[in-house]
């Protein structure tokens, strides 16, 4: 379980999690691994062979049987060799993933999956349990997290970024119902692990957050500030 550098970045949907690590992994010269996105992938391979949600088993041996896989940078995700980088970010999937991301086997394959990717490679991976089961000897662990209203707002702008349509307040009312599931099942809850960092990005710009990283990276993890800076 052990690895030279992992930089775990946990915390609650819509905190930015995702465009931070994304930074935060080009700036060092990381790996980038969305774990977010594996589970999605499950749940988008439940949705397509018609296994209900609720059945453990068969949800089990689906996610031990699918092939996920990222290209650089994580900018695209296959599934079985198909680009479902559009498709796993549909509403009923961030829904579904959080469903199936309780069930202890489908966390152990993906878990199994995200050491063996970043087997003795420098990572920055995101998630909700990095800091506390995947990685927990991580040297680099936050918790990033941001107000309620303020993770509605930046998800609502992102869909009509994309030209959809959002309603802020149902937006809220599902990262709410997701943060609930996602922290009280049974199975590596989200939580925040006791030597993590928790950075509240409520009134931060995207820079203030990298650097606030790229600082505690770099006393962690024992390097300059601009070593590993493409
Ligand atoms: O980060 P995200 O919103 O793309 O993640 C989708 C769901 O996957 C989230 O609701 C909970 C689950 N998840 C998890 O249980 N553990 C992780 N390490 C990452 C995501």
């Amino acid at each position: 379980m052990s690895n030279p550098a992992v930089v775990a970045i946990d915390g609650p949907a819509g905190a930015g999690k995702s465009t931070i690590s994304r930074r935060v992994a080009e700036r060092l010269g990381f790996l980038y691994i969305d774990t977010g996105a594996m589970y999605r992938c499950v749940a988008l391979a439940a949705s397509r062979a018609g296994v209900p949600l609720e059945d453990d088993a068969k949800i089990t041996s689906l996610a031990e049987s699918i092939r996920i896989q990222f290209s650089a940078r994580c900018q695209e995700v296959f599934l079985d060799g198909e680009d479902v980088t559009q498709a796993i970010r549909e509403p009923r999937v961030s829904d579904a993933a959080s469903r199936v991301s309780k069930i202890p086997g489908v966390r152990q394959a993906m878990v199994e999956e995200q050491r063996r990717i970043a087997r003795g490679e420098p990572v920055v991976m995101e998630g909700r349990d990095i800091g506390t089961v995947v990685f927990p000897n991580a040297p680099v662990k936050i918790f990033l997290t941001a107000e309620p209203m303020e993770r509605a707002r930046r998800r609502a702008s992102e869909l009509e970024a994309k030209g959809v349509n959002a309603d802020i307040g149902e937006i809220a009312r599902q990262i709410e119902e997701r943060d609930y599931r996602d922290a009280n099942r049974s199975d590596s809850p989200m939580v925040q692990a006791a030597d993590a960092v928790r950075l509240d990005t409520s009134n931060l710009s995207l820079d203030e957050v990298e650097e606030a990283i790229l600082d505690i990276a770099a006393t962690r993890l024992k390097l300059s500030k601009n070593e590993g800076v493409q």
